[in-house]
């Protein structure tokens, strides 16, 4: 059974949130090091959009200390799914859970890519963890008419997840599948035969500053940041991201993640 605190039915839909004590359904390894975890979390599940993410920690543990930030990769009924890469304390120790183990997941966070509308097209540029967004991204698509073609890139085949059900334009740094090249300079060849009415980008910040650089001309590119967190709801002052003319610092967590590329400056 799990716990839920429900917190501010009153503010702005973005920002109804729970902290919920959910229980992982399976773990799977889905690449070297990659792994996806789908935990029962019927409360964050429901009020879930695409690139929003949570903030997980693990209930009496001291090492990590601090709650980690992932994007909600797929919500399928009452249960939410986590894609990540095991790269420190806080992601090896999600990929040793078993069924019925228990983490402290807090979310809906952030703002979430805007809303689609019916037969708007849509190009998703991802990479690195970045392919997280690929199933929450294409559900929305699906239920919202809108048509989307995803780009995912990484350096070779064996740095590729494989998501079913879901038809994706892959490109390898060393041609070991898909296009032979970067994620930007497929999407360039497809930009020059059809013209999306935006894009979404998430991944490396190279990438998403090629995005900003090359496409953010006279159509919406948004991107949505990894800024590393240390709270995710705006108290700690930790995660900044440069407003693009100098007047400041945005918070990724609570301005972001997912910003107009035309707004802010990427470090
Ligand atoms: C909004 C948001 C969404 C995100 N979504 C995802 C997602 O969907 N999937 C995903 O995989 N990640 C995601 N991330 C990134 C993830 O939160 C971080 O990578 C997180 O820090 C991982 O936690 P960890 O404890 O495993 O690694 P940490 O211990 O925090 O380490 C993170 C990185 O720093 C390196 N590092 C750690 N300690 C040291 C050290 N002493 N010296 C040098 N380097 C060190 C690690 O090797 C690793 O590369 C997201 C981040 C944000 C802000
Ligand atoms: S992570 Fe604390 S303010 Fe953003």
């Amino acid at each position: 059974m799990s716990k839920q605190i429900l917190t501010g039915p009153v503010r702005p839909e973005h920002e109804v949130r729970a902290i919920e004590t959910a229980t992982v359904v399976n773990n799977h390894e889905v690449a070297e090091e990659v792994f996806i975890t789908k935990f029962h979390s019927p409360v964050i599940a429901r009020l879930v959009k695409a690139g929003q993410f949570v903030m997980v920690s693990f209930p009496g543990c001291f090492d990590p200390l601090l709650a980690r930030a992932f994007s909600v990769s797929d919500v399928q009924g009452k249960n939410l799914s986590l894609f990540y890469s095991a790269v420190g304390k806080g992601t090896r120790r999600l990929s040793k859970l078993r069924k019925g183990d228990a983490v402290t997941i807090n979310g809906p966070l952030g703002n979430g890519f805007p809303k689609l509308s019916k037969g708007e097209r849509v190009y998703v540029v991802l990479g690195g963890s970045g392919a997280a967004l690929v199933p929450i991204l294409c559900r929305s698509a699906k239920r919202s008419g809108a048509k989307m073609t995803v780009f995912y890139g990484a350096r070779t085949k064996r740095h590729l997840v494989a998501f079913k059900n879901h038809k994706i334009h892959h490109a390898t740094d060393d041609g070991s599948k898909g296009y032979h090249g970067t994620v930007i300079n497929l999407l360039r060849e497809h930009f020059e035969e059809e013209r999306p009415d935006k894009i979404f980008g998430c991944g490396p910040t190279p990438m998403l500053a090629a995005l900003q650089r090359d496409f953010d001309g006279d159509l919406p590119v948004y991107i949505s940041v990894e800024t590393p967190m240390a709270c995710g709801m705006g108290f700690c002052q930790g995660c900044p991201v440069k407003i693009y003319d100098g007047r400041g610092y945005f918070l990724a967590c609570k301005d972001g993640p997912v910003f107009n590329a035309k707004e802010i400056e990427l470090e």
